[in-house]
């Protein structure tokens, strides 16, 4: 008998994902269309162009998807359906769900709602077949920032997130303000490893155990701006590897520092990463170097938004008894 396949649909963001999933950890297929190049020239996402592009994209990824897995009936061969319905947004959301509810109907299949943020876990689960509860995860990406405790799968407690901006946000208008191209994040993380990360003595946001778990990138991304305008003015080269290097130190130092923290606060060490700016060099050296802990890095297609954190999520959820009924709605502030 051939395993369990569970078809993952994701499209919360800029990103349209499609996998199939054999069992829990086993990827039969998966496709993923980006459209950053399209948002580019914005320097951000637009929502309505997002929601346009899910739309196009997600009939021939599904198709191509299915034939990569060798799934020929899928009536007969996908076990369950597994769709990200928040958080996110509403129009991105609602392309995958009305696909996700379509082929459910039409296959006889049955369906799961899937948060994204327990979607982001499971790039762990899904990389690192050793990782047990509870771990703690941070998740950081351009729209979230915030460590999560998983006590068991299905029972997660939200430990603290950003009061602003994501740090991804940050790094990508930081990046803008130099000229990089979006997303910026990788190009600040380039520059940075050739400049002095003292240079700039750039305030490390809700520094200290007192302000708790909680993040604020809104004052640093300002504070860096602020920076380069003053250097701009008064007609001087702007030393962009060390901006980059000094910024990306407060932003490290703190997504550290409060990881520490809930360390700290759950007794529980092992931790694991997911978001895009999991990518980072600094953040994945920094999380290396702490002792005692037991650091879990998925690789940067995993931490990413994709379709097969996604289905691992719902397939977990299924196994656990969770049904989700064909008419449930997206919420595009679904809280953990
Ligand atoms: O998870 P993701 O692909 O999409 C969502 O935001 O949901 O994350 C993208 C974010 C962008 O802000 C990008 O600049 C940032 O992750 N990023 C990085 C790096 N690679 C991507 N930030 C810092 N260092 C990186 N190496
Ligand atoms: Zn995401």
């Amino acid at each position: 008998e051939r395993e369990f396949l569970t078809l993952g649909i994701e499209s919360s963001c800029d990103d349209s994902a499609v996998a199939v999933l054999r069992g829990q950890r086993d990827v039969a297929a998966e496709l993923l269309s980006s459209q950053v190049e399209s948002h580019a020239p914005y320097g951000g996402v637009i929502p309505e162009f997002a929601a346009r592009m899910h739309l196009e994209a997600f009939l021939p990824l599904t198709e191509e998807v299915l034939r990569r897995a060798a799934v020929r009936e899928p009536a007969k061969e996908i076990g369950l359906i597994a769709v990200t319905a928040g958080p996110g947004l509403m129009g991105s959301l609602l392309v995958g769900v009305m696909a996700a509810k379509a082929l459910s109907l039409a296959w006889n299949v049955p369906l799961v709602a899937v948060n994204h943020l327990e979607g982001h876990m499971f790039a762990n689960v899904v990389s690192f077949p050793e990782l047990a509860p509870p771990f703690l995860c941070m998740i950081v990406s351009g729209g979230h920032t915030e460590i999560v405790l998983a006590e068991d799968f299905g029972r997660y407690v939200f430990l603290g997130g950003t009061r602003d901006d994501a740090a991804g946000e940050a790094y990508d208008k930081v990046a803008k303000v130099l000229g990089l191209p979006y997303p910026g994040g990788p190009a600040v993380d380039r520059l940075a490893a050739s400049g002095n990360p003292g240079a700039f003595d750039f305030p490390v946001p809700m520094r200290g155990s007192s302000a708790g778990i909680v993040f604020s990138f809104s004052g640093l991304k300002t504070a860096a701006v602020t920076e380069i305008g003053r250097l701009r003015a008064e007609g001087k080269t702007v030393p962009v590897e060390d901006i980059c290097a000094s910024f990306q130190r407060a932003v490290v130092d703190s997504l550290v520092g409060k990881l520490a923290l809930a360390v700290k606060r759950t007794g529980v060490k092992t931790v694991a990463l997911s978001g895009g700016v999991a990518a980072n060099s600094a953040l994945r050296a920094a999380l290396k170097e702490q002792r005692g802990w037991n650091v879990f890095l998925p690789p940067v297609n995993r931490c990413t938004d994709n379709a097969v954190m996604i289905a691992a999520a719902g397939c977990s959820a299924y196994l656990r008894g969770v049904r989700t009924p064909i008419d449930f709605a997206p919420d595009p502030s679904w809280e953990l």
